[in-house]
């Protein structure tokens, strides 16, 4: 603050001076002109006069005469004097006090005799400014006969001029004390205050003491910089929360990892390199709602995992902008800074035509690829209009990230799921520098299933233009070599689950995915039987135990076989009736589909059929809730519910298996997992059914229920143990070091490589 007053003060003298010289320097200089002017104007008719009484005292030959006029004309009104010279230049008469000035006879002299005209100019003559004339005298036949000098003195200019030198001085001084005053004033008053109390803030904030923030008439004066420091000391606030957590996770096991270590990780192994996410599903959607715009983000996984990376090496997210304010929240590009309000990267919108997006998302994508690859019998649809949507939005988001990548010299590509089979290699052949991976995020068929596609050859090879392809299961990366052997020439290596195709290795591997974790997840002050009496009294139903299902309601889940094993258990298990309520959170998602939305019109009348079976009073088996719930609607459930069903009849991991156990901070709740599940293979502590055995699931139920508080806290403890170590962050890590490690591996291995030919 010193320094910038002292600065200020200098600034502010400099400025002032420099303005006061300047128009002082200004007034001297038309002082000047008109004092000279006003002398010139006063000197030339004396001038005049005196030479024409000095040429008829000479022509007369009046020698006293003229030495009268030398004497009479002194030191009057500025005249200092005269003297008249003889045509040869001889002085004739002069002034006595001008003797000296005169000796040698001024220049003016000789050019007045030479030229037979006046001349006139101020001199400095023997230190004295004076106005000096020599006008031309002349005989009876018009001769130059002599010369007249009259001078002047022209002292008093000077003196005038540094009259007004002096008072421009006092004024500049005055001038400049004044306004460093009043600045110095405005400073400490109106700037020191608030600035000091924010300082003592922020230093507050920073030492972590319990800290005033600054009034709101502080936060005013200081205008933008206020509006900065609020989310500044929140971000800090943030940071310093998640170090001390790291720190203290770090202390407490080394292997666990959190967004932080990822972000952390990844930035120092892209090592300059950019990163690049494709996925179909955009992190953040723009829709209207009456005139405002709302932004939303999906409940999903890849979001809480991709976003620290992406945040933390200000990379690039390219979706599809399905949002109906998407277009005009982005700029002519399609381009956005988000997180929204702390915008770290890049979020690229592709657009896509109603007739684009019903052929390649509803079509190809998940009336073909979608049951195709899971085992749920539902027949794939495959039309060729689909696939050529599907290959054409493949192509538009080629095109998007070609855009986006261009120039870059070591792209990082991270593409996910089944939308963009066909995207490596359109990438891969445009771009051969980008390292490109593609996460599969449901299982991958076996080769007699898959053969059915039409377009199996063009989905591998799309897949193969990938330097990696990751699956959630070792089995699902054995399907995939299995179709590639069967349906494809190409090298395969079994050994180190890799192949080879047109001089390009794939590297095929296992990234089982999962959920964030975080250690105490309950924020309610309420206990686990309140805030389960608060849910039950919302629903309007009265029940003693409760079993939760999360689903988006789709065929592959398994729901209807679920709602039967409640009823099987009812059925077998009759204490149960008016005790035991199944809540089935039932999002709604791909419903412009035909099978999907007669699939949830099933799914409602069986809740309903069984419902009209049991009820009783305020009491029923079964309450369906279709709509979107919020992460922390669902979380709710999961806290307060005895048991949770997962019986999907094929699903590459699930989620919700994992986001139940994460839930479970109390190590309460049973997990009901079907062995059709990729989480099955990680969750061996929950009771796995197989979800097409109405009597297994009902005896599981059965089992949940009477399963002791320690046998349930050893299960979720174990099974918790695993989620945590195994969380997001780990997949994300593994996955992108498996890509950032994929080029200098194969160049080492393309020499040892033991590799045979298995076409
Ligand atoms: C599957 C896919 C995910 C997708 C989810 C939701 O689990 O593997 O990538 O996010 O379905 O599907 P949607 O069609 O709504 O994006």
């Amino acid at each position: 603050m010193r320094i910038l007053s002292l600065r200020l003060i200098v600034a502010l003298i400099v400025g002032i001076s420099l303005v006061s010289v300047a128009s002082s320097w200004y007034e001297v200089r038309n002082e000047n002109a008109t004092l000279r002017r006003d002398l010139e104007h006063k000197a030339g008719p004396l001038g005049e006069s005196l030479a024409a009484n000095a040429e008829s005292f000479q022509q007369e030959g009046n020698r006293a005469g003229l030495e009268q006029m030398a004497k009479q004309f002194t030191n009057r009104d500025h005249l200092l004097g005269i003297a008249v010279f003889a045509a040869d230049g001889a002085p004739l008469v002069v002034t006595p006090s001008l003797e000296s000035m005169l000796t040698p006879p001024p220049p003016q002299l000789r050019s007045a005799l030479d030229t037979n005209r006046p001349q006139s100019r101020f001199a400095l003559q023997r230190l004295r400014t004076v106005y000096l004339q020599a006008i031309p005298l002349h005989d009876w036949a018009k001769h130059v006969s002599g010369a007249i000098v009259v001078v002047h003195d022209a002292g008093y200019i000077q003196t005038s001029i540094l009259q007004i030198w002096g008072r421009a001085f006092i004024r500049i001084a005055v001038n400049v004390l004044v306004i460093v005053v009043i600045t110095l004033l405005i400073l400490r008053w109106s700037l020191a205050g608030p600035v000091t109390r924010m300082g003592q803030w922020m230093r507050a904030l920073r030492a972590g003491r319990p800290a005033v923030p600054p009034t709101a008439s502080d936060l005013d004066f200081l205008g933008p910089l206020a509006q900065e420091v609020g989310p500044l000391a929140e971000s800090l606030q943030k940071a310093r929360t998640a170090a001390e957590t790291e720190a203290r996770l770090r202390n407490a096991n080394e292997s666990l990892w959190t967004a932080q270590r990822l972000a952390d990780q990844v930035r120092s192994q892209l090592d300059g390199s950019n990163l690049f996410v494709v996925s179909n599903r955009e992190p953040y959607t723009h829709n209207r709602r009456g005139k405002e715009i709302v932004v939303s983000v999906p409940a999903s996984g890849v979001v809480t995992a991709i976003e620290p990376i992406l945040c933390a090496c200000n990379g690039t997210w390219i979706a599809h902008g399905s949002g109906d304010a998407d277009i005009e929240s982005s700029d002519r590009h399609g381009r956005l800074k988000v997180p929204p309000g702390e915008p770290r990267y890049t979020l690229r919108r592709v657009w896509l035509s109603h007739e684009q997006e019903a052929g390649y998302y509803y079509g190809f994508s998940n009336e073909g690829l979608w049951p195709l690859c899971h085992i749920a019998h539902a027949r794939p649809m495959f039309r060729t209009s689909d696939w050529e949507h599907y290959v054409a939005a493949n192509k538009k988001f080629a095109d998007a990230l070609v855009e986006e990548i261009d120039g870059e010299a070591h792209p990082l590509v991270l593409i996910q799921d089944y939308h963009f089979a066909l995207l490596p290699r359109m990438l891969k052949e445009r771009m051969p520098h980008a390292r490109i991976a593609i996460f599969w995020h449901i299982p991958w068929p076996n080769s007699e299933s898959f053969g059915i596609c039409p377009w199996q050859r063009e989905l591998l090879d799309g897949l193969l233009g990938a330097d990696l392809i990751g699956f959630h299961l070792q089995a699902h990366c054995n399907n995939f070599l299995d179709c590639v052997d069967r349906f494809l020439e190409a090298r395969i290596d079994r050994e180190h689950f890799s192949v080879s195709r047109n001089n390009h290795e794939t590297r095929v591997r296992p990234f089982p995915i999962s959920v964030e974790f975080s250690e105490d997840t309950h924020e309610s002050s309420r206990s686990i039987v309140e805030d389960r009496s608060a849910l039950l009294a919302e629903l309007g139903v009265e029940a003693t135990y409760l079993g939760v299902g999360v689903d988006r309601v789709d065929y592959t889940k398994g729901i209807i076989e679920r709602f039967q094993a409640v009823e099987a258990f009812l059925e077998r298990y009759p204490r149960y009736q008016e005790h035991f309520t199944f809540i089935q959170i039932g999002a709604p998602t791909r419903s412009r589909i035909k099978r999907y939305e007669e699939f949830q019109a099933e799914v409602a009348n069986e809740a309903e059929r069984i419902n009209n079976r049991f009820m009783r009073g305020r009491w029923k088996p079964i309450v369906f809730s279709y709509r979107d719930h919020s992460h922390h609607e669902v979380q709710r459930y999961y806290r307060v519910a005895h048991l949770c069903m997962v019986t999907s009849l094929h699903d590459g991991m699930n989620l919700v298996a994992k986001e139940f156990v994460a839930t479970r901070s109390d190590e309460r709740g049973v997990l009901i997992l079907s062995q059709f599940t990729g989480a099955a293979r990680e969750l061996f502590d929950a009771i796995i059914v197989n979800p097409y055995d109405t009597q297994e699931c009902s005896d599981a139920i059965a089992q949940a229920l009477n399963m002791s508080v320690d046998e349930m806290a050893d299960r979720m403890r174990r099974m918790r143990a695993t989620v945590k170590d195994h969380n997001v962050y780990r997949w994300a890590a593994n996955l992108i070091g498996a890509l950032c490690d994929v080029r200098l591996e194969s160049r080492d291995r393309s020499t040892s490589s033991g590799s045979h030919r298995k076409a």
